[in-house]
C-alpha cells in the first residue's frame, strides 16, 4: 500500500476504504443506465444511510439524524462538550447513473480514518464527527447541496418544502415518508455552531492529480455554479395532422436553445454551460409537445461571468422561442458563488500534508456551502479516468487507502493532542 504525501506510515486498521466500499458495491446499481442511481430517500440511499449508521455504531460512535436528514456520528472527548468539533464526511446520494466514488469515497474514508486514529491510540482533544449530507447532487429536488443549504439557512424552508421531484411529489411529503417532520426542516444554528472545521475528502472529478502523478491533493477553491430551468411553451398538437407551417413546436425552439447554451459559454474562456436534462410535456412520439423544460448548469470562477452567460442564454432563448411562435420563462433553481477555502485551515492542512499539491475544482460540494458559515477544506483523491458523474469514474485501491491516511493525518493534526 502506498502512503499519502506527508502521511505518517501506519498499518491499515479495519477493512480500509476498499473493504468498506465493497460492502455497498451492490447497493443502487443501475442496470439500465450503468453505474449507480442513489436518489435521495430512494430504497438504495436509505440502505446506504443504514450502512453508515451501522458502521459508525460498530466503531462506538454516537449517531444521530438531525431534523434535515443529515447523519452525524460523534467521537467525543469525554468532556461532555460537542463544541468546536472537527467534522469530516460527504454524501451518499448520486446523480442518475453516477460512479461509485462521488460521495461514498469521502464517507468511507471518514470511517477508515477513525480506524487509523484508533489504531494510533489517539484520544481526541476536540470532538470529531462524521457527517453525511442528504441530496448533495440535487438529483431529486433540483437544488445542489440541498442538505447543507437547509442546515445553514441558504434555502428558504418554505421553498424547500414545496420543491417537487420528477414524479411531482413535494419534498415535504417525501421527507415525511422518510421519517422527518417537514415542519422542522430548515436552518439549524445549533448543529452548525458545533462545527469548528469541516474537511471533506472527495474523488477528484478531473485530471489534475493524474497529470501531476500524485494520489492526494488539497483543495483551493470551487467554481461558482448555478442551475436554471427554461420552460418553453408552444401548442401541443397531433404529429400527423398538423402541417409543418402550422406548428408552434417548443421542441424545435429548445433545440436552438441547447446550441445557444454551448455558444454562450464559448464566448468566455473557462466558462462551462450544459444542458443535461430535457423534458418534453407530455412526451409522446406522435405528440407535438405543449411545453419543454430544459435544465441548464452554468459555471465560472468569476460570478459576474456566470451571470453574463445566463443573461446571454436568456436573450437567445427569447429569440429562439419567438422564431417558433413559442414563449419561454427562465427560473433560477440554485446558485453558489465561487468559494475560496478558509486560508488558515487550508494552510494548516497544507502543513499536515506538505507534499500534497493544491488543486481547484469545477464541481460543487457541501464544503462549499458550509464555507459561508465556518472554515472548510477539501482533499481530493486521484481518479485515473478523470471522468465523473459517469460509471467510468474510478479510484485505485492504493489511492483510496492513501486518501484515508491523509485524512487521518489531518484529523489528528486538527483534533489530536499536541
Ligand atoms: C456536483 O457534483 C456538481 O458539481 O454538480
Ligand atoms: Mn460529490
Ligand atoms: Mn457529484
Amino acid at each position: 500500500m502506498s502512503t499519502a504525501p506527508g502521511a505518517v506510515a501506519t498499518t491499515t486498521a479495519g477493512p480500509g476504504v476498499t473493504g468498506l466500499l465493497a460492502g455497498i458495491a451492490a447497493t443502487g446499481r443501475d442496470t439500465g443506465r450503468g453505474g449507480y442511481s442513489r436518489a435521495l430517500y430512494s430504497t438504495a440511499e436509505q440502505e446506504l444511510r443504514e450502512w453508515f449508521l451501522d458502521e459508525a455504531r460498530h466503531r462506538g460512535l454516537d449517531t444521530e439524524t438531525d431534523r434535515n436528514g443529515a447523519l452525524w456520528a460523534w467521537w467525543d472527548t469525554g468532556s461532555g462538550s460537542r463544541q468546536d468539533a472537527v467534522v469530516t464526511g460527504s454524501h451518499l446520494d448520486s446523480v442518475p447513473g453516477g460512479g461509485a466514488f462521488d460521495g461514498p469515497l469521502g464517507v468511507a474514508s471518514a470511517l477508515a480514518a477513525v480506524d487509523h486514529l484508533r489504531s494510533r491510540g489517539m484520544a481526541p482533544r476536540r470532538p470529531i464527527a462524521l457527517a453525511v449530507f442528504p441530496e448533495e447532487e440535487g438529483s431529486r429536488f433540483g437544488v445542489a447541496c440541498f442538505g447543507s443549504r437547509l442546515l445553514t439557512g441558504a434555502i428558504d424552508p418554505d421553498k424547500a418544502r414545496n420543491l417537487r421531484d420528477p414524479d411531482g411529489d413535494t419534498f415535504a411529503d417525501v421527507a415525511a415518508a422518510a421519517g422527518l417532520d417537514p415542519r422542522f426542516v430548515g436552518p439549524d444554528p445549533e448543529a452548525v455552531g458545533r462545527i469548528g472545521a469541516f474537511v471533506e475528502l472527495h474523488v477528484e472529478q478531473g485530471r489534475g492529480l493524474v497529470d501531476l502523478d500524485r494520489a492526494v491533493a488539497v483543495g483551493s477553491s470551487i467554481l461558482g455554479h448555478g442551475r436554471w430551468r427554461l420552460t418553453v411553451a408552444g401548442q401541443g398538437n397531433h404529429a400527423g395532422t398538423t402541417l409543418m407551417e402550422d406548428r408552434r413546436d417548443p421542441m424545435v425552439a429548445a433545440a436552438a436553445m441547447v446550441q445557444a447554451v454551448r455558444d454562450a459559454a464559448l464566448r468566455h474562456p473557462g466558462a462551462r454551460a450544459t444542458v443535461g436534462r430535457i423534458e418534453p410535456v407530455p412526451g409522446g412520439t406522435n405528440v407535438i409537445a405543449s411545453c419543454v423544460n430544459l435544465w441548464i448548469d452554468v459555471r465560472h470562477q468569476d460570478d459576474a461571468v456566470t451571470a453574463a452567460v445566463v443573461e446571454r442564454i436568456h436573450a437567445e432563448a427569447i429569440r429562439a422561442a419567438a422564431a417558433e411562435g413559442c414563449t419561454v420563462r427562465l427560473n433560477e433553481e440554485s446558485l453558489s458563488p465561487t468559494v475560496h477555502f478558509d486560508p488558515a485551515l487550508r494552510g494548516r492542512v497544507g502543513e499536515l500534508l506538505p507534499d500534497a499539491p493544491v488543486l481547484d475544482t469545477g464541481a460543487g460540494h457541501d464544503a462549499g456551502v458550509l464555507a459561508a458559515r465556518l472554515p472548510t477544506a477539501m482533499l481530493f483523491v486521484r481518479n485515473p479516468t478523470g471522468i465523473s458523474h459517469s460509471p467510468q469514474e474510478h479510484v485505485e485501491d492504493d489511492d483510496a487507502e492513501a486518501g484515508a491516511l491523509a485524512l487521518a493525518d489531518v484529523l489528528q493534526g486538527l483534533a489530536g493532542r499536541e
